[in-house]
């Protein structure tokens, strides 16, 4: 070999090893995040109590975090010296990203560089993340070993948020402490707090006092029965008690942040480099106002529209002194250069029939509603400009005309050209979709995946119009989220993958990535989060048996244990671990649910066996390729609605699929024919939909997956004898989600797609 190649091929195998995670650096360096690059290196550096630290000028502030670390693992804190010392937090110039830094830990120091605090602040937390879990629990040792490896990292976005909505239900400061602390540890930046809404006004203004005395405060609300209706089989909806108070012979629930517990959290945060953007959601969501200061309204009513709140007026120069009044008090408490006005879902039907708008409407030359709303938003824009902020909205304020300055907040999943109408504006954008970023949606065994592989950049964007989206946010929607508990589950673990996605961009370690998830899922438990556990995988919806059935799950983390009941019951902790197999020989209902060592109860799935004989196939005259689908061009709320309706066109498929040529917001879709399968069997198959779909063998339901919902699977088992038999799938499309994916497996093997050549007619 020329030295030529040799030196080619010694290169691309140094360039492999620096960006490849191979399975002795996942279990060495199980960060996430995983850095940007990463250089493993031998042996350890130790730290014990007589260990010294010497900082920078710059990062005395950073070296005391440190300290702070080694305190929890050491019980003690190290010694900062003036001189030389092993451990070293440096300034480098030539680092120059705001949140990049470089960590070099070998056997005899631990170097951590930087331009910017900010990047020594997400150095320590890699190293909190190489330290053992114990130290999360203030568990102390004599010393600390770390693993020596190379690290130069910054992220690929600059927004990398998490929102909270305290108004729906309330949570106190130290949970926001402890939300916080998260996001530092996966180098998340910003929180996003929705601080008011219809159901409870949470920040002191001074000036409105009412705010917070009466609009903090209800008696429990639909939202709250349901949560406690849903408490009686899952405690994790029980409401959080420390928020329900007694006051004046009434039960009421609620809480608000004084300005000063507010400062006292935005400091909190600012230590973490984590910036705390408010919302004070206008002109719509305002009805806890509205109910104390009702001068906000047009006519002086509040009560629900047809789909939302009625809004205050902006067609009141008093709206425009409350308005500003206000957030002249919240840029008082919160330094952050942004600030959020909402502005989403308002029904504007009563600013039509008011008079004062009228006359303001023709006074300004204003056209029609959606351009008055722009007509408030811009007007309380050139306000925050004028203190300095910049203004968010949610993607709704671009509807009637939006200044360039303005930053948009995309959250309509189902209005897909609304973040490239925006970036094509001019508007810096977050990208914060219900689907996949709302974690308020029950996550499932698909969650993780999509948010890691989520794209942050609209396809229809080129390379320099992407620059303008500037990273992406989840959302904590909590309307059923009424405790910590809850809370804690539906973020977690997937705000981990969002963290990835965001540092990483265009992640493509999934592998790795699930396998450092695993490690993190015991520095949750030390830390006590209440995460979500991970889903007991391949089970399915509903089950068949001929003679008998055989159930084994395997456990997808080590040390759970799985409990079943077979009785209707919820499975508990004193339920009966299932055996492997649990051998089923008439037909019931079993629900499972996989528990921790000490008690925490994962998903329950509820597992229905049905018995059966197999269906014998059916001949059919000289078989087609592929199946007869008939085309339906109207909204459907349920695939049984497409029957009565007319079909617009027909056409021949060989894949259960959308045919890219359908365009239509909404419409349904009937396939006919026949499955021909290759052999006696117990087929399972697995229907993926967005909206709803139906698959009919045989004469009977396979998989029900019905009505309008975003993409969810749920599966079913049929017994086939080899041959053709008569296949039925309806799907219908609400609008926006076009998922549509049908996949089998045969007595138990890995689900596949259906082969072309078994559909015919
Ligand atoms: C929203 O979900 N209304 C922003």
């Amino acid at each position: 070999m020329k030295l030529f190649y040799l030196k080619h091929l010694l290169c691309a195998f140094l360039i492999f090893s620096f960006f490849n995670v191979n399975a002795q650096d996942v279990s060495r360096y199980p960060l996430v995040p995983y850095p940007s690059k990463l250089k493993a290196g031998k042996g350890a550096f130790i730290i014990t109590a007589k260990t010294k630290i010497t900082a920078a000028s710059q990062f005395k502030g950073e070296a005391e975090q440190l300290n702070e670390l080694m305190s929890k693992a050491l019980g003690t804190k190290l010694a900062v010296s003036k001189g030389a010392a092993p451990i070293k937090l440096v300034y480098r110039e030539e680092i120059s990203q705001p949140e990049g830094y470089k960590l070099i830990i070998t056997r005899q120091q631990l170097i951590i560089a930087a331009k910017y605090p900010a990047g020594i602040f997400h150095a320590i937390e890699t190293i909190r993340q190489l330290l053992p879990v114990s130290i999360e629990e203030g568990i102390v040792r004599k010393q600390l070993s770390l693993p020596a490896v190379t690290i130069e990292d910054h992220p690929a976005y600059e927004w990398r948020g998490m929102h909270l909505d305290v108004s729906r239900h309330f949570f106190s400061v130290d949970y926001l402490k402890k939300f916080i602390d998260r996001l530092a540890l996966y180098k998340m930046n910003k929180l996003h707090l929705h601080l008011t809404d219809d159901q409870g006004w949470r920040i002191e203004i001074k000036k409105y006092p009412l705010l917070t005395e009466q609009g903090a405060w209800r008696t429990f609300n639909n939202q709250d029965t349901a949560c406690m209706k849903k408490a009686a089989d899952n405690p994790d909806f029980t409401i959080d008690k420390e928020h329900i108070i007694q006051r004046d012979g009434k039960t009421l629930y609620g809480g608000f942040y004084t300005q000063d517990e507010m400062r006292g959290v935005v400091a909190y945060a600012a230590a973490r480099h984590i910036d705390i953007i408010p919302e004070i959601d206008m002109p719509g969501h305002m009805m806890a106002a509205i109910n104390s200061y009702p001068f906000l309204t047009c006519n002086g009513e509040n009560k629900f529209g047809e789909l939302f709140s009625k809004p205050i007026c902006p067609c009141n120069e008093s709206t425009f002194e409350f308005a500003e009044n206000v957030f002249k008090e919240i840029m008082d408490i919160f330094p952050s250069k942004y600030i959020h006005i909402g502005g989403d879902e308002v029904d504007r039907s009563d600013w039509a029939k008011s008079e004062a708008c009228k006359a303001l409407m023709q006074r300004e030359g204003i056209k029609d509603l959606p351009a008055l709303q722009s007509y408030f938003i811009n007007r309380m824009e050139k306000f925050f400009i004028a203190n300095g902020r910049k203004m968010i909205g949610w993607d709704e304020v671009i509807e009637g005309g939006v200044t360039k300055s303005a930053i948009v907040m995309y959250w309509r999943t189902w209005v897909p050209d609304a973040p490239v109408k925006a970036v094509k504006n001019g508007n810096t954008v977050i990208m914060a979709p219900g689907e996949p970023l709302y974690f308020d949606n029950q996550p499932d065994q698909y969650t993780i995946s999509k948010v890691y592989h989520f794209n942050p950049i609209p396809k229809a964007l080129n390379q320099e119009e992407a620059k303008s989206i500037i990273g992406a946010q989840a959302e904590i929607w909590t309307e059923m989220i009424p405790s910590e508990k809850r809370a804690d589950y539906m973020y977690m673990p997937r705000m981990t993958a969002l963290a990835e996605n965001l540092w990483t961009s265009s992640p493509d370690k999934y592998d790795s990535y699930t396998k450092r998830l695993v490690k993190q899922y015991a520095r949750m438990d030390a830390m006590k989060i209440h995460y979500r556990l991970p889903d007991l995988p391949g089970l399915l919806n509903e089950y068949v048996f001929t003679d008998e059935g055989k159930l084994s799950i395997s456990k997808p983390l080590p040390g759970l244990i799985i409990r079943y009941t077979n009785d209707g019951s919820v499975p508990e902790v004193n339920s009966p671990v299932l055996p492997s197999p649990l051998i089923i020989t008439k037909p019931q209902q079993i629900k499972v649910a996989a528990f921790t060592s000490s008690g925490t109860r994962g998903d329950i799935y509820t597992l229905n066996y049905t018995q059966q004989h197999m269906l014998g196939a059916v001949k059919i005259a000289p078989p087609k390729p592929g199946l007869v689908c008939s085309y339906y061009k109207a909204y459907f709320k349920a695939t049984t609605f497409m029957k009565d309706a007319k079909i617009d066109s027909t056409f021949v498929s060989d894949k259960i699929a959308v045919p890219a040529t359908v365009k239509a917001p909404s419409f349904g879709i009937a396939y006919r024919g026949y499955i021909d399968v290759p052999a006696d069997g117990i087929y399972s198959f697995y229907l993926n939909a967005d909206d709803g779909a139906v698959l009919k063998i045989g004469n009977s339901v396979t998989v029900n997956n019905d009505g309008n919902h975003s993409a969810q699977e749920r599966s079913g088992q049929i017994a086939l004898k080899m041959g053709t038999h008569p296949f039925a799938l309806d799907f219908i499309e609400g609008g926006g989600g076009f998922t549509l994916k049908l996949r089998y497996s045969v007595n138990g093997s890995e689900p596949k797609e259906i082969p072309a050549e078994w559909l015919k007619h």
